[in-house]
């Protein structure tokens, strides 16, 4: 198993560049069920979840071509219309191939994920959408099984925002006939990514971003070109852990519109930033102070950047609380940053960091994608050197992560 090995106490320098979004490229690799002709894609980062959604996508029978940049996806010869369990059990987003292809072509057979390390996760929203939609839906033997002979649109009110909730059921809607309605949907940016390159493929939507989305449907999809959008969480890893090790570093490729929730606590934390376009920019001079953190659906602080903020803390001058609202068991990292000395109390959801002057290196073990982020945050903040071990979380969902912190000036290696 690979690990990352980390000499911390060196201040972050230089540019780097964000790659594309993975929670973005996920559906919109998944979009491409949706029509015969080909949906080119730039921008898509080179990530293991990218690889695991391009395997599963093969093997129903869509044809990928990638040259450069540009990624091509043809679903013309659709053979299998099936996600089995060992793929979903690694990559949850693989529900995502679920409202399309009962769609496009009336049936599909999806494994259910399970439960993951943060937590219970189900996915009964996507699945009570469906059968808003005419979809007959069974569980047999840990699968979902989905018929309809053409999806019917429906107004379907969401319990709790769901993100690939929305997507699954906007991507279904797409080739339903008649309208649908989505409300309480989900208004993260990725969505409206989606959106995006769904109405570049002829699809009807208005609304993405917003808490209600209308989506007439149309018959037929056809092929269009999209640029996946910057990853937001990527770029606010990068930010946090100048601002944890100190340092001068500007994001290239990145959007700050998406980020304001993120970089207003950066600057509550006292980091310097600079927004111009497609850049940002972040100085930090001292060590940051304690800012409280509560998570929640966009536009509030995301829950993929809880983890990041709470590595920061541990060095913050002051207490902090973290509080979790998304998913109940995303404290996982807390033990681990304990091993290097930080001091952190959790009762329920909510985490109470008192800071102190140093973190001191150790060995400590990535428990997923996330966390991972944050001990590699905390590692290069600590004195002395820092083994991460189980880091194929981090590559699931962190394009080159070493070599962009190395050009960064960070002193990171990978032991094979
Ligand atoms: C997506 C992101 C993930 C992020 C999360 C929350 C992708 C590929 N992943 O995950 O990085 O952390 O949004 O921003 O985009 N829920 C139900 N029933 C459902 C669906 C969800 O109860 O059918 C619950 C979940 O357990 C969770 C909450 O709703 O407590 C939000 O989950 P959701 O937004 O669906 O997360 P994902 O889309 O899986």
């Amino acid at each position: 198993m690979q690990k990352l090995a980390i000499q911390g106490g060196s201040r972050l320098n230089g540019e780097v560049r964000i790659s594309g979004a993975k929670n973005a490229a996920l559906p919109i690799l998944c979009a491409s069920l949706l029509t015969s002709d080909t949906l080119q894609l730039d921008n898509v980062p080179d990530l293991n979840d990218v690889a695991t959604m391009r395997g599963l996508l093969q093997e129903m029978g869509v044809s990928i071509a990638v040259s450069d940049a540009l990624m091509e996806l043809c679903a013309a010869n659709i053979g299998k219309l099936e996600a089995p369990y060992e793929m979903v059990k690694t990559m949850r987003a693989a529900i995502l191939v679920l409202g399309p292809l009962v769609a496009r072509f009336g049936e599909a057979r999806v494994s259910l994920p399970g439960g993951c390390a943060i937590g219970s996760r189900p996915v009964d929203l996507h699945i009570k959408g469906l059968q808003a939609m005419g979809a007959e839906i069974h569980i047999e033997h840990g699968y979902i099984h989905a018929k309809a002979k053409r999806l019917k649109g429906a107004r379907i009110f969401f319990d709790l925002v769901s993100v690939t909730g929305t997507e699954n059921l906007m991507m279904a809607a797409a080739l339903a006939d008649g309208v649908t309605v989505l409300e309480n949907a989900a208004r993260e940016p990725e969505v409206v990514d989606l959106a995006n390159c769904l109405i570049a493929m002829g699809a009807k939507i208005e609304g993405a971003g917003s808490d209600t989305i209308n989506i007439i449907g149309v018959e037929k999809l056809h092929g269009a070109r999209h640029r996946i959008m910057p990853d937001r969480i990527e770029s606010g890893t990068f930010l946090v852990a100048a601002a944890a090790a100190g340092g001068d570093i500007t994001l290239t490729g990145a959007r700050a519109d998406i980020l304001e929730n993120v970089l207003e606590k950066l600057q509550e934390a006292g980091a310097a930033i600079q927004v111009a376009e497609n850049t940002i920019s972040l100085k930090m001079n001292r060590r940051p102070t304690a800012v409280n953190v509560r998570t929640a659906p966009y536009p509030a602080f995301p829950t993929d950047m809880q983890a990041q903020f709470m590595a920061m803390n541990c060095l913050a001058e002051g207490n902090a609380m973290v509080v979790e609202t998304i998913f109940e068991n995303r404290f996982m990292h807390v033990q681990e940053l304990r091993r290097l000395g930080a001091q952190i109390d959790v009762e329920g959801n909510t985490a109470v960091i008192r800071g102190c002057a140093e973190l001191q290196g150790a060995t400590i073990m990535a428990t997923d994608l996330r966390a991972s982020a944050c001990l590699v945050i905390a590692g290069l903040a600590a004195q002395g050197e820092t083994i991460v071990d189980r880091i194929y979380h981090l590559d699931r969902g962190y394009e080159h992560i070493e070599a962009k912190l190395s050009g960064l000036g960070a002193n990171i290696g990978r032991i094979k």
